[in-house]
């Protein structure tokens, strides 16, 4: 049953990649999509599905809690929360300072957090809700030279297998969507640690990056998470965590059978420069 969460969907991320693609698959669906980002975006009227855009930043709880009050004051309800926002941090980790840190968490896990504050109450008085959280294949492998992002990753991990045991008391639903490499702005909008500037890493480091770059712009159209998502969201009983994208999921399938030595290897030989 696709609106058994009810119709209207609130997207974070909604200006690019896969909160963009994902917001206009559910809005041709028919769902009263409500999407956001820093910079906002332009409105799309599909005859019963929609997508509204505002400017909300995840950083800033006023922002958050101002745009979440006036989407529920213009729609009576958010029944389906999507977090997709997120940006990515590299660096090495000893030139990854604790402001280097916060900033990746501020969007990434921070950002999650005031959304789920924001909008889970109402859900849980209603007894009914699906939260959706964009996690990434980086989240269940430590990614050389991301040590941040993955960590802010391994972090929505815990905070969705939370959510689902706490709120399946009052019907209110969690999952995670782990995309592998997809190409979107997200490889245009990473930034570097202020010491990874200048990096003492030297060229195992800017060879690990320019081969991030690589994968994400050769990998799959973000339409395939939308498609994902979709599906998700029929489901009565989402699964903890879907893979998509790539061969993410042997890899996955791999890191539960495998010694985690084995595992580290295999991560490493990925990385041209990195010493096996
Ligand atoms: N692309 C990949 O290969 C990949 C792989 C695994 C996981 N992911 C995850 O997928 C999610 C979406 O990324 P994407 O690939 O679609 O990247 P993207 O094209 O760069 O989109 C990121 C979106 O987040 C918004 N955003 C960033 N910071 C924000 C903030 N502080 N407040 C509100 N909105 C903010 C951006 O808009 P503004 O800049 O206008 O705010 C943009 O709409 C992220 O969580 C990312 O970690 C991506």
């Amino acid at each position: 049953m696709k609106y058994r969460y009810g119709k209207n969907v609130f997207i974070t991320g909604a200006s690019s990649g896969i909160g963009k693609a994902t917001a206009h698959t559910l809005a041709k669906s028919g769902f009263h999509v409500y999407g956001i980002s820093r910079s906002g975006g332009e409105d799309t009227d599909y005859g019963d599905g929609f997508v509204q855009m505002l400017k909300m930043d995840v950083t800033l709880d006023d922002s958050v809690r101002a745009v979440t009050d006036e989407v529920m004051r213009r729609a009576g309800s958010i029944d389906i929360l999507i977090n997709a926002a997120g940006t990515g941090v590299c660096g090495a980790v000893d030139e990854c300072s604790a402001q280097d840190a916060y900033m990746q968490m501020n969007t990434n896990y921070l950002g999650v957090i005031r959304m789920i504050n924001a909008v889970v109450p109402d859900m849980r008085k209603r007894k009914c809700g699906l939260c959706i959280n964009i996690g990434s294949v980086g989240g269940i492998f430590a990614i050389p030279f991301q040590s941040l992002y993955s960590s802010s990753k391994f972090a929505v991990e815990a905070l969705t297998e939370c959510m689902r045991i706490e709120l399946k008391p009052f019907g209110v639903k969690a999952c995670l969507i782990e995309p592998g490499d997809i190409k979107t702005g997200f490889t245009a909008a990473r930034t570097y640690a202020e010491k990874a500037k200048n990096s003492e890493y030297g060229e195992p480091f800017s060879r690990a990056i320019a081969q991030m770059e690589k994968d994400e712009q050769g990998g799959a159209s973000p339409q395939i998470i939308a498609n994902a998502i979709l599906k998700m969201i029929k489901r009565k009983n989402p699964p903890v965590r879907k893979v998509v994208g790539g061969m993410y999921s042997f890899f996955r399938f791999l890191k539960r059978v495998f010694p985690d030595r084995l595992v580290e290897f295999i991560l490493t030989a990925m990385y041209p420069g990195l010493k096996k």
